[in-house]
C-alpha cells in the first residue's frame, strides 16, 4: 500500500485541499471507522452493561469486542487489564490519584523526563505536592537522549514511580523506554508509560516491555476523539482505589459505604463514550490490516523526505536529535525572527496545517531554550505533495517577511 491509496481511505480529504500536517495533535479519521460510529448509533444504541433487553446486550457485546481487540493490539493477553477513560489525559490522572497518592510518601522521589506533555507531568507534580515527595527530572542532552549515567543518576531505591513518555510531541524522539523501565524495576519503582504519540507509529507490546502502567488516546490513532485507554498489571489496579466514583464501578451499595466492581468496571465510572469505544475497535481492524511494517516504511520515507526539503531551506533551524534512528513522526522547526504563531497563520492561507506554540510542554521548550516552535506531524494517510506545499509555504512565509528580518 502506497500513502496515496491510504489517503483515499480518508473522507477529509476528498476535495483534496488540505495538506494535513498535524497528526501528533489528532489524526485525521478513514470512513470505515465514521461508518463503524454511524452504524452503532443507527442499529444498536443504548446503554451497555445496563439493561436486560436484547439491544443492550447487543451494545454490551460491541463494547465488550472493541476492549477484547485493543488488548490484544498490544499484546495483553486479559482484556479485564485494559481500562476505557475519555482521554490520555484522564488515563494518567487515574494512575497519578489512585496509584500515586496512595504509593508515594515524603521523601519519596518520583522521576519524569524533561519531555513530558503537561499531562504526564502537572499530575505527578500534584501527587508530589500533595505527599512532600520530590519530582526528579531525566533531563536530555544537546543529542536529544536521556543517557544510561542520567538514568542512574536519577532513579535510586528512593523513586517510587518513574513517568516517562515513548515519543517526544516536541522533538520526536523515541525514547528507549525499555532500559529506563529495567532499572526503574531493579530499583524497585514502578514505571507509566504515556504511549499517545507512539502508538500510530511503532508497535506496543505490554508483555515485552513490562511497564506496569501503559497509557494512549484513541484519536491519534485514527478513533474518534472521547476514548483514552488505561493497560496496568493486574496486581497494581486490584489494590488501587477507582478514580472516579459513580454508576456502574459499583457492586453494593449502602448508605454510608460502597464495595467495588471488579476489573474493568471499577475504574469506569458513569455512562461511557461507547460509540468512540467502538470506533476505537475499528481503528485497530484498521491499522492491524495496514500493520506497523507499512506504516512504518511510509512514514520513514516521508519523515526523510520533509527533513531534505527543509534541510534545503537555509532560514529554517530543525530540532533533530543527533541519531536519526531515534526519531519518528514529529518535526519541530522555526525560523528565526518569525513567531511561530505567525508562520502558522499563513501556512494555512496555504491550506497547509501545522500546530505553532509549546506543544503543552512548556518545561522541555525551557530546557530547549525556546519559547516556541511550529510543528510539522505526519501519518500514513500524508504524502510527498504535502511536504512539497509546506517547503513552499515556508518560502513564502520567509520572502514575505525578510525584508523585516535582521
Ligand atoms: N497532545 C497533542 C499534541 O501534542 C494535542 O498536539
Amino acid at each position: 500500500m502506497t500513502s496515496k491509496e491510504i489517503r483515499k481511505d480518508f473522507p477529509i480529504f476528498n476535495d483534496n485541499k488540505i495538506s494535513y500536517l498535524d497528526s501528533a495533535a489528532t489524526s485525521q479519521k478513514p470512513k470505515c471507522v465514521i461508518d463503524e460510529v454511524k452504524k452503532y448509533y443507527e442499529e444498536v444504541n443504548s446503554n451497555p452493561h445496563r439493561g436486560t433487553y436484547s439491544l443492550s446486550m447487543e451494545a454490551t457485546n460491541r463494547y465488550e469486542e472493541a476492549r477484547q481487540k485493543v488488548a490484544d493490539f498490544i499484546g495483553c493477553d486479559d482484556s479485564s487489564l485494559i481500562i476505557f477513560s475519555k482521554n490520555a489525559t484522564e488515563s494518567l490522572n487515574l494512575v497519578a490519584n489512585s496509584y500515586g497518592l496512595d504509593n508515594v510518601n515524603e521523601d519519596d522521589e518520583i522521576v519524569i523526563s524533561i519531555m513530558e506533555h503537561h499531562s504526564n507531568l502537572v499530575p505527578w507534580q500534584n501527587v508530589a505536592r500533595i505527599k512532600k515527595a520530590k519530582l526528579n527530572y531525566l533531563y536530555i542532552n544537546d543529542k536529544y537522549e536521556i543517557t544510561e549515567d542520567e538514568i542512574k543518576s536519577k532513579i535510586t531505591s528512593n523513586t517510587k514511580i518513574v513517568a516517562i513518555t515513548y515519543v517526544s510531541n516536541v522533538l520526536g524522539v523515541i525514547v528507549d523506554v525499555k532500559e529506563i523501565i529495567d532499572y526503574a524495576h531493579s530499583q524497585g519503582a514502578v514505571v507509566v508509560l504515556d504511549a499517545s504519540q507512539s502508538i500510530s507509529h511503532m508497535k506496543l507490546d505490554v508483555k515485552q516491555l513490562d511497564a506496569d502502567f501503559v497509557i494512549f488516546s484513541g484519536h491519534k490513532m485514527f478513533s474518534p476523539m472521547g476514548v483514552g485507554v488505561l493497560y496496568g498489571k493486574r496486581q497494581l489496579l486490584n489494590k488501587m482505589r477507582p478514580f472516579l466514583m459513580g454508576g456502574d464501578m459499583i457492586e453494593y451499595v449502602y448508605e454510608q459505604d460502597a464495595t467495588f466492581a471488579k476489573l474493568p468496571n471499577k475504574f469506569e465510572a458513569g455512562t461511557q463514550n461507547v460509540g468512540a469505544v467502538i470506533g476505537l475497535g475499528k481503528a485497530v481492524d484498521y491499522m492491524q490490516q495496514l500493520g506497523y511494517e507499512t506504516i512504518s516504511n511510509i512514514e520513514k520515507e516521508l519523515m526523510d523526505y520533509m527533513v531534505m526539503k527543509l534541510s534545503n531551506l537555509d532560514f529554517i533551524t530543525m530540532y533533530l536529535p543527533a541519531d536519526i534512528s531515534k526519531h519518528t513522526s514529529v518535526l519541530s522547526f522555526n525560523i528565526k525572527g518569525i513567531h511561530p504563531h505567525d508562520v502558522s497563520s499563513i501556512l494555512d492561507s496555504f491550506n497547509v496545517c501545522i500546530r505553532a506554540g509549546n506543544h503543552c510542554a512548556q518545561p522541555l521548550l525551557r530546557h530547549l531554550g525556546l519559547d516556541s516552535t511550529c510543528r510539522a506531524s505526519i501519518s500514513i494517510y500524508n504524502t510527498k505533495e504535502d511536504i512539497d506545499k509546506l517547503a513552499e509555504a515556508l518560502q513564502a512565509t520567509y520572502d514575505k517577511f525578510k525584508k523585516y528580518l535582521k
